[in-house]
């Protein structure tokens, strides 16, 4: 029988960053088959969503923030042509970002870093986006507005991020494979059950589309729109840094 390893998920309530970063380089080898699998593919979409959205021009220069295994990022510099720039606190993930990279010829510079506390200058980014990343933080409002000190005012943000469906008998079926096959699948694969059920535990604390365009607001951006994804299993806001001119092209809707 497969040994559970001593490390155990963090507590969704309080999840130190260091923890947290533990958990993730330890699922790192299964991470993307995982992803593929549980989600049956609609990562890939929700990514090509959230770059289509993003919209960035050949010239911007985006910072994909917990990049891990770099997806979005090469999603966004394989279909706008923008020069991707990845973070993570997790080494091992980003080594499988390095991989893709070499493997793909396509240029992914990545630095290891807390969205806490990122090593780029103030308004350094035309853009930043952020896939499945910012439920893990150990102070939400603190690294927004980290986000917001590096994006360029009038620079444009893109949050993937998972949500809860409203009730409905899509949300009580979703709600069962969710909370009880993905982590016994996730265990099985993985071999680390910690990790898989840290997942549901921080989708089920991570604040609803409302509570979240507040926080995002509060940090400095302005909440353009929320597309619900899949039934609302997930949601891209896309939001526009304050103190500048506003932007068009951003579509749907904020929720009130
Ligand atoms: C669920 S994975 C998402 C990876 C990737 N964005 C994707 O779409 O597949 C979350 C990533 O966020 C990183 N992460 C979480 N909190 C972080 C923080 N405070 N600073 C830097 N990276 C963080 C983890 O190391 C992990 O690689």
């Amino acid at each position: 029988m497969r040994e559970e390893p001593s490390l155990t998920a963090p507590d969704p309530k309080t999840r130190p960053g260091t923890a947290v970063a533990e958990m993730f380089s330890a699922i790192a080898a299964t991470y993307d088959l995982l992803n593929h699998v549980l989600s049956l593919n609609m990562d890939r979409h929700w990514r090509n969503v959230a770059v289509k959205e993003l919209a960035a021009s050949p010239s911007d220069l985006v910072l994909d923030l917990c990049t891990g295994t770099g997806d979005l990022a090469f999603t966004l510099v394989r279909r706008s042509g923008a020069r991707a720039v990845g973070a993570d606190f997790s080494r091992p993930m980003m080594d499988i970002a390095s991989r893709k990279a070499r493997r793909t010829g396509l240029s992914l510079p990545l630095a290891q870093a807390d969205a806490l506390a990122l090593p780029f200058r103030s308004g350094a980014f035309d853009a930043v986006m952020v896939a499945f990343g910012v439920r893990n933080f150990e102070d939400l409002g603190g690294g927004l507005r980290e986000m917001a000190r590096v994006t360029k005012p009038g620079g444009k943000l893109a949050v993937l991020e998972f949500s809860s469906p409203k009730d409905s008998l899509f949300g009580a079926v979703y709600r069962v494979y969710f909370t009880r096959v993905l982590p016994m699948v996730g265990r099985l694969v993985s071999g680390r059950g910690g990790a898989y059920a840290y997942l549901p535990a921080t989708v089920a604390d991570f604040p609803a589309p409302p509570a979240f365009a507040s926080r995002l607001r509060q940090a400095g951006f302005e909440v353009k729109a929320q597309r619900p994804l899949t039934g609302g299993i997930a949601t891209l806001h896309l939001c526009q840094r304050t103190g500048a001119e506003p932007i068009s092209g951003f579509s749907g809707t904020v929720a009130p």
